[in-house]
């Protein structure tokens, strides 16, 4: 039997699980990650703690899995993207804690940017609108804030990364400093079309070049850990961005194809094949996982308040006593009796990229009930993510391709039946369920696994991918563009405040 090892280093939490060669899972490992909050819009990781969890969890699968290290074919790595990290080469200790992904104090030097009217480069050769969502205004202040970090990096000192690096240094005893192209085209130093360093955006953002990482393949040899960590070493041969993972593991790989991954936000991509397109509707474009030199391209789009929705139920309104709650309350009633709720909590991503927008109730009444509000909190997830598939499908026929034709989802909330069906519903496509909802670090051992001679090419990983459930559209296209309809009146409220 072969079998690859997944590691899966999120926001909230480090996993590891066995796979078999046919994808099915063997063992599965999980520790919660600290959360580090140091003042509002600030947010942190420990490097030493990301590092300490996920080496747990691999040592924990392996050893659930009864399979040794050296049974395992080779490694991947997924991860929380953006989320940057800076060290010393030498001693292998990081200068600061990790900003992650969601930490917002770069804005101003993002303003900035965007005043000065560097916004259009920026999205021509990354992809990227200018956001301090990534890591390049992060490593800036890394750098301008941590005293002696910038004269230490100009002397060569310093090694940056995103988690994905830090982990392959790690695991390999400070051998190899390696990213992919994957989580190269969320840090927006990267072009995306030559898959390198920019020099004239490093030169823009002042970030010497001799911090930053060598870029793989995403089915790579990215090196091999050191034995004492796993037991025996392991070829490090997968490496991709969660969210492209995802898609990888999904097996999305030709153009049109798009998956949604229901987490604490939702991440809608869709693969445009070899092809940059840059989106007329507020998406990103980004690299996805490759498998060779050649470039492939993705339209991103994320909603920021998903299954968050749910948690805010529970802990905030106090409807609910645990999340699993909320499907049966939802139910109780047969729709949502004309509220629509907008979690607008953080502001609104794409499509309509609002940072002041707050959330908002409409359409109460006397005969309202708590029952109500939980199923229109429920379909908020939902309706979310049809705005962004229809700013896909729009994006993509501009291009002269073709609407998105079926939706594969993953991701926690995927398991709520009620939500598939009322997304199929409201898209008017199927909303297909995979077998292995843990598409994930799915992606990340298929591209091991590529890269080690297991599979021979991405066909043979479309045959494995097998539907668990398909939520078929049951309503006419008349009533779900009215629902649309009464949603984007919704969220027209959520600046009226
Ligand atoms: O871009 C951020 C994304 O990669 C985070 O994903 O699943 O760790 O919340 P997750």
């Amino acid at each position: 039997m072969t079998y690859l090892l997944a590691l899966d280093q999120g926001t909230s939490s480090s996993r590891s699980i066995v796979f078999d060669a046919r994808g099915n899972i063997v063992a599965l490992a999980q520790q919660e990650l600290p959360q580090i909050y140091p003042s509002p819009g600030h947010v942190e990781h420990d490097p030493l703690q990301i590092w300490g969890t996920q080496l747990a969890t691999a040592r924990e699968a392996l050893k659930k899995s009864g399979i040794s290290a050296s049974q395992i074919t080779a490694l991947g790595i997924t991860n929380q993207r953006e989320t940057t990290v800076v060290w010393n080469r030498k001693t292998g200790q990081p200068i600061h804690n990790a900003l992650v992904w969601q930490d917002r104090r770069a804005e101003p030097v993002c303003a900035q940017l965007r005043e000065d009217g560097h916004a259009g480069l920026i999205q021509q050769k990354t992809g990227l609108l200018v956001d301090a969502y990534f890591s390049a205004t992060k490593l800036q202040w890394l750098l301008d804030h941590v005293p002696g970090a910038r004269a230490a990096a100009e002397r060569g000192e310093l090694a940056f990364g995103t988690v994905d690096t830090w982990l392959v240094w790690q695991l390999t005893g400070g051998r190899r400093h390696v990213t992919d192209v994957s989580n190269a085209s969320r840090t927006m130093l990267f072009n995306v079309h030559t898959n390198q360093w920019d020099d004239e955006l490093l030169a823009l953002l002042r970030i010497p070049r001799s911090l930053m990482p060598e870029v793989q393949p995403s089915a790579s040899h990215f090196g091999d850990t050191k034995d004492d960590f796993l037991g025996a070493p392991i070829h490090i041969g997968g490496m991709a961005g969660d969210q492209q993972s995802a898609l990888f593991g999904q097996a999305c790989f030709s153009a049109g194809m798009a998956k949604n991954t229901y987490g604490t936000g939702c991440f809608m991509l869709m693969h445009t094949g070899s092809a940059f397109q840059t989106s007329r509707n507020g998406l990103l474009t980004t690299s996805a996982a490759q498998v060779s030199a050649a470039p492939q391209f993705a339209l991103e789009g994320s909603v920021f308040v998903g299954g968050a929705v749910v948690q805010w139920l529970r802990d905030g309104l106090r409807a609910i006593e645990h999340s699993g709650q909320v499907q049966q309350l939802a139910e109780s009633v047969p729709d949502s009796g004309g509220v629509m709720m907008v979690p607008a909590f953080t502001g609104l991503g794409a499509p309509y990229w609002n940072a002041d927008a707050r959330g908002t109730i409409t359409g109460l009444t006397r005969g309202t009930t708590l029952a109500h509000i939980a199923r229109a909190a429920l379909e908020s997830i939902a309706y979310q993510s049809a705005a962004l598939l229809q700013a896909m499908s729009r994006d993509a026929v501009a291009n002269g391709g073709q609407p998105v034709t079926e939706l594969r989802v993953d991701g926690g909330a995927c398991v709520n039946n009620l939500l598939m069906q009322f997304q199929a519903d409201l898209l008017g496509i199927p909303v297909v369920r995979p077998a292995c909802v843990e598409t994930t670090a799915l992606g990340a051992a298929y591209l091991a696994g590529l890269a080690t001679g297991v599979y021979q090419g991405t066909d043979e990983l479309s045959a494995l991918w097998k539907a668990e459930r398909r939520f078929v559209p049951t309503q006419d296209k008349a009533r779900a563009d009215a629902l649309m309809a009464r949603w984007e009146q919704a969220v027209r409220q959520t600046t009226a405040q």
